[in-house]
């Protein structure tokens, strides 16, 4: 993580690609926790996207999340995994989906299991750092979060 933290800690005023950001982010958490009866494949779809660093951070610290998401829980029946990152630019707004191929969420375990702070972290996040939308969808071929935001403040 040194290099990302590196990368993300220039000063405000500099902007960073978030593109490779969560390029670094993905490969990293995929090699680190992939095992022998598991493979997983992340891929990062997109043009390089220049944001604030602050704002960048944001998105770093959410989809550090989503990705560990998808690594623990997605993938308990699907023998290859998927999970796929896209981001586009549309009118000054922003959106990055992540998206897996697993077995989708317990529909209950997101609005009401008070415990389950990853996912209330990425909504504060994207809601007040960001002051953006998130929305997840879920059935049983996989689970897809969607974060949408100003590129500007
Ligand atoms: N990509 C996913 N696929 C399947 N289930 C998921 C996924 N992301 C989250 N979940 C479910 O939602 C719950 C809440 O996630 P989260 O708030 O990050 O808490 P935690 O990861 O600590 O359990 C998880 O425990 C899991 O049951
Ligand atoms: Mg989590």
């Amino acid at each position: 993580m040194g290099k990302v933290h590196d990368y993300l800690a220039k000063n405000g005023f500099e902007e960073v690609d978030v593109t490779f950001v969560m390029e670094q982010i993905g490969t990293l958490l995929v090699s680190s926790s992939t095992t022998s009866e598991q493979s997983i494949e992340i891929s990062v779809k997109g043009k390089p996207l220049f944001l604030p660093s602050d704002k960048a951070t944001s998105v770093a610290l959410v989809v550090n999340e989503l990705i560990q998401n998808g690594i623990k829980h997605a993938f308990h029946t699907t023998a290859v995994g998927k999970i796929e990152i896209t981001t586009n630019i549309r009118k000054q707004m922003v959106n990055i989906i992540v998206s897996d191929n697993g077995d989708g969420m317990d529909h209950s375990v997101y609005a009401q299991n008070s415990s389950s702070l990853g996912l209330h972290l990425v909504e504060m996040l994207v809601e007040e750092e960001l002051e953006g939308i998130l929305s997840v969808f879920h059935s049983n071929r996989g689970t897809n979060v969607s974060l949408t935001f100003p590129i500007t403040n």
